[in-house]
C-alpha cells in the first residue's frame, strides 16, 4: 500500500460515541425545528454561510449548536485536515490505484507554476499547456478559421463519451445553454445502445460537424463502439456527398479535419487516426467523475469560449481556497458533508435528494449521482479492511417544480426520512410575467414553500382547524422535522456553477475519509464489464452458452427465440 496513514475507525472514536450520546438524547428529547427556532433567534444567522456566488442557509437541518460543535470534532479525529492537505499536496490518497488525486490542480492558476511537483511532474505548468491549446483550439473552431475538409464552418459538435467523459460535460453544457455565443451546438452521445447514436447524427450534415471523443483510458468498450461508428457515419456520409473519393490520403484527411480526441492514453489515441496535435490529455491524477475541468471540457470550451471556461475554473478555485483555509466549525462545505454523515449513520438515511429549481439545471443530479455513488459506494477502506459502518448515500433527484408532482408525496409523509439540497437562483435569463405575476417569483416560491413545508410541517389541530374529518385527519398531517438545506445563488453562470461543483466534489471526499474510504477508484465497475466479454457472444455461439447460468441461458434462450 503506498505510504499513507491507515483510516482511523470513525466508529471507535470518543468523538462518534459523544454524538451517538448525543443523538439519544435529542430523540428522547424530541427534535423539533419549530421549537429549536423559537429558542434561539439567531439560528438562522448561525448556520447561514456566504461564498462569493452562493448563499447557505443550514438551519432547517437536524443539528443544533451542539452537533455542529461534535461533527467538526469527529472530523477532527478521523484526521479530516490532515488528509485534506494531502489530497491538495498530491499523496497518493488514491492507494488501490497508487495515484495521486489532484483535480484541484486542474483549476489553479497559470501563476502556481512550479508550485505543485508531483511524482516529477510540474502538474500547474501542465494544466495551463493543455488549457492554453484548448483556448487556441477553441477559437479557430469558434471563428471559422477551423474548417472541415469542404471549407465549411463547423456547425455541430458530437462528443463521444461516457461516466466521468459525459456526465459533467452534458450537465454544463445543459447549465449554461443560454451563453452559447458561437452558433456550436453539441450534442452527446454516451450510451452503446445505437438509437443513441442514431438519434444524435440524425440530420446533422457530416461536413459541418466535429467529432470529440473522449475517454480517460480510449478503451471504454461504449466510447470506442461509438467512436468507430462515428467515424464510419462521418467518412460514409462525406463520400455519398461526393466530398471525398474514399482514397487513403482523403479519408486520412477527413480524420484530420474531423476527429479530436481527449485522452490521458495518447498512444491510442494516435492509433485510432487523429492527428496528435488535435489531441488533447490529462492526467492519471485526475478521475473521469473529476474531471470535466480537465479537458474533458472541450466540447465547453468550444460552445461557451475561453473566458467563460476561465471563469468556471476561477469559481471551483475559490470553492478550494475556502475548503482549505476555513476552520472546519465554519467551513459548511466540511459541515455539509460531516451532516450527511449524521444523516446516514445516526439518523440511518439511505438516499438523499438534490433538487434544483433551475431547469438548466436538470442534468445536475444524473451528474452527482456518478460523483458520489462512484466515489463512496464502497464496503472496504483505503487500506483493504472492511467498513465499520454504513456508507455511500442513494442520490437522486429531478428539477423542481416536475418533481413535486411526481416523488414529493414520499419525502413529505413517506416513513423515511430523506435530506434534500433544495438549489436556487436569484436571477433568470428569461424573465416572463403572466399577467402581472413574474413566473420566476412563483417558481421560486415553490422552492421556498417546499423546505418550509419539509421543516415546519402542518398539526392535526391545523388540519381539524380546516374542517377536515376526523378520520381523515392523520392522512393530511405534515409531521416536518424533515431535514434539507437550501442554496441560493445569484445567478447560474460559469463562476457559480465550477463553485457548485467542486462544493459537491469535497462534501464526497469529506464523506469519504469519514468512512475511511479511497474515494477515487472504482473497482466495483470493472465485474460488469468482464462479463459482457463474455457473455455476448453466447447469443449465437452455443459453447459460451453452455458455460452461462441458468437464468442468463433462459435470457438468451429467449433472445434466440424472438430474434
Ligand atoms: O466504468 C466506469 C468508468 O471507469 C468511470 O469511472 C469513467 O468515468 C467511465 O468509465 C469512462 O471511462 P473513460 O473515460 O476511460 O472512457
Amino acid at each position: 500500500m503506498p505510504d499513507v496513514p491507515a483510516p482511523i475507525d470513525a466508529t471507535q472514536t470518543p468523538e462518534w460515541k459523544a454524538l451517538q450520546d448525543h443523538f439519544d438524547s435529542l430523540q428522547s428529547k424530541g427534535i423539533s425545528l419549530e421549537d429549536w427556532f423559537a429558542a434561539d433567534p439567531q439560528r438562522v444567522q448561525k448556520l447561514s454561510f456566504d461564498l462569493s456566488d452562493l448563499h447557505f442557509d443550514l438551519s432547517k437541518n437536524l443539528v443544533t449548536d451542539e452537533t455542529v460543535k461534535l461533527l467538526a470534532a469527529l472530523g477532527k479525529a478521523v484526521g479530516l485536515e490532515e488528509r485534506r492537505a494531502a489530497m491538495f499536496s498530491g499523496v497518493h490518497i488514491n492507494t488501490t490505484e497508487d495515484r495521486a488525486v489532484l483535480h484541484t490542480a486542474l483549476r489553479r492558476p497559470a501563476s502556481d507554476a512550479g508550485k505543485l511537483i508531483v511524482d516529477g511532474q510540474d502538474c500547474v505548468k501542465d494544466v495551463h499547456e493543455v488549457l492554453d491549446r484548448m483556448y487556441a483550439f477553441a477559437d479557430s473552431v469558434r471563428s471559422g478559421e477551423w474548417k472541415g475538409v469542404t471549407g465549411k464552418k463547423i456547425e455541430t459538435v458530437v462528443s463521444i463519451g461516457i461516466g466521468g467523459s459525459d456526465l459533467g460535460p452534458v450537465m454544463v453544457y445543459e447549465a449554461l445553454k443560454p451563453y452559447a455565443d458561437a452558433g456550436i451546438s453539441v450534442r452527446y452521445v454516451s450510451n452503446i445502445d445505437p438509437n443513441d447514436m442514431a438519434e444524435k447524427v440524425k440530420g446533422l450534415d457530416p461536413e459541418t460537424t466535429l467529432v470529440v471523443i473522449v475517454s480517460k483510458t480510449f478503451t471504454t468498450l461504449e466510447t470506442m463502439t461509438n467512436a468507430r461508428e462515428a467515424r464510419t457515419w462521418l467518412l460514409e456520409g462525406l463520400k455519398a456527398q461526393g466530398a471525398i473519393d474514399g482514397s487513403d490520403a482523403s479519408v486520412a484527411d477527413a480524420i484530420k479535419k474531423h476527429f479530436v480526441a481527449v485522452s490521458t492514453n495518447l498512444e491510442l489515441v494516435e492509433q485510432f487516426g487523429i492527428d496528435p496535435a488535435n489531441a488533447f490529455g490529462f492526467w492519471s491524477w485526475v478521475g473521469g467523475r473529476y474531471s470535466v475541468d480537465a479537458a474533458v471540457g472541450l466540447s465547453l470550451i468550444i460552445a461557451f469560449g475561453p473566458q467563460m471556461f476561465k471563469d468556471f475554473l476561477a469559481g471551483f478555485h475559490d470553492l478550494d481556497i475556502y475548503f482549505c483555509e476555513t476552520p472546519l466549525e465554519q467551513n459548511v462545505v466540511a459541515l455539509m458533508g460531516l451532516i450527511n454523515v449524521w444523516y446516514v449513520n445516526f439518523f440511518k438515511a439511505a438516499s438523499h435528494a438534490v433538487l434544483p429549481y433551475n431547469q438548466y439545471l436538470h442534468r445536475f443530479p444524473a451528474y452527482l449521482q456518478q460523483l458520489t455513488m462512484e466515489s463512496n459506494g464502497k464496503s472496504t477502506r483505503w487500506d483493504g479492511t472492511p467498513v465499520t459502518s454504513d456508507t455511500g448515500e442513494i442520490f437522486w433527484g429531478e428539477a423542481g417544480t416536475n418533481g413535486q408532482h411526481a416523488f414529493y408525496q414520499l419525502i413529505h409523509q413517506g416513513t423515511r426520512m430523506i435530506p434534500a439540497d433544495f438549489i436556487a437562483f436569484v436571477n433568470t435569463p428569461n424573465p416572463t410575467k403572466d399577467g402581472d405575476q413574474d413566473v420566476h417569483e412563483l417558481f421560486l416560491g415553490n422552492f421556498l414553500a417546499q423546505t418550509k413545508a419539509l421543516a415546519f410541517g402542518k398539526t392535526a389541530d391545523e388540519v381539524r382547524a380546516e374542517g377536515t374529518a376526523e378520520w381523515m385527519v392523520p392522512a393530511r398531517v405534515f409531521t416536518g422535522n424533515r431535514p434539507t438545506t437550501s442554496i441560493f445563488g445569484d445567478t447560474l453562470n460559469a463562476h457559480a456553477l465550477g463553485e457548485l461543483i467542486a462544493l459537491y466534489e469535497h462534501i464526497t471526499f469529506v464523506e469519504g475519509t469519514v468512512w475511511g474510504l479511497d474515494s477515487y477508484d472504482q473497482w466495483g465497475v470493472e465485474l460488469g464489464k468482464q462479463l459482457a466479454k463474455q457473455i455476448t457472444p453466447a447469443f449465437h455461439d452455443d459453447e459460451a452458452l453452455a458455460a452461462q447460468d441458468a437464468s442468463t441461458k433462459a435470457l438468451i434462450a429467449y433472445y434466440r427465440a424472438h430474434r
